[in-house]
């Protein structure tokens, strides 16, 4: 055993230096490129924020854990891209603040959802699962149809949003209680679902 390996191998100060240093300096080299990398800053064509409505569905599919069951992040396997289309790309995902990708799947994964259903059987399934799917696992949801959405809070959740590079207007900002007002969470949250994946929905 030469010198210096002696000293790394049996001296833990410098083991846990060395070590901390290899990963940084390898974590820089993976991680760094990819915050000035075009394909995962830049939105793919088709890919707009959402709507003052959409983005209170967002917000009540976050509260209600759904994303324990569903990811949104198609892998790029045969298995996957047949089953449910394009598989996932980062331009997708740049107005996503946290982004919804996820790995565990007890259901579905969602990302391209958007247009696969209507309204109709959105609402049905949301409030039991059981009456369009008679094998499904998924919990009831009969709240959501009750509940009116937080309208009031919009503005400022968009305002947030644009800080972290959505281009939200100042248009849509003024509006976005009055478009979301009276309007059910079950509506909310079908609208968001409605958004899903339509940049890419009819690419293979
Ligand atoms: C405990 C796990 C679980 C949770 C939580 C859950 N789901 Fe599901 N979901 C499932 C399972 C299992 C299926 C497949 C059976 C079915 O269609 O009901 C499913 C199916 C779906 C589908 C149909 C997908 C397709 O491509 O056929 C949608 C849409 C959906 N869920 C939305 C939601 C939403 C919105 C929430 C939150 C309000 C939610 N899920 C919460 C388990 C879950």
């Amino acid at each position: 055993m030469n010198k210096i390996q002696k000293l790394i191998e049996e001296n833990v100060f410098w083991l846990i230096v060395l070590t901390v240093l290899v990963i940084s300096v390898a974590m820089m080299v993976e991680i760094l490129p990819l915050a000035f990398s075009k394909s995962v800053t830049q939105p793919i064509e088709g890919v707009k924020p959402y709507t003052a409505l959409q983005l209170a569905g967002r917000d009540v599919y976050l509260r209600e854990g759904c994303y324990n069951c569903h990811s949104q992040m198609i892998r790029p396997f045969r298995a996957e891209t047949e089953r449910y289309g394009h598989y996932s790309v980062g331009g997708e995902s740049v107005y996503d603040h946290p982004f919804l990708w996820g790995s565990k799947r007890t259901g579905p994964d969602l990302a391209r959802v958007g247009g696969r259903y209507s309204d109709e059987w959105h609402r049905a399934h949301l409030n039991n699962p059981r009456d369009v799917v008679p094998e499904s696992i998924m919990p009831a949801f009969p709240w959501l149809a009750a509940n009116k959405v937080d309208a009031e809070s919009l503005p400022a959740k968009m305002r947030a949003l644009r800080r972290v590079g959505v281009p939200y207007t100042d248009a849509e900002i003024a509006t976005a209680t009055k478009d979301a007002e009276g309007k059910t969470e079950s509506e909310a949250v079908i609208a968001y679902l409605q958004s899903l994946g339509l940049a890419l929905k009819n690419k293979r």
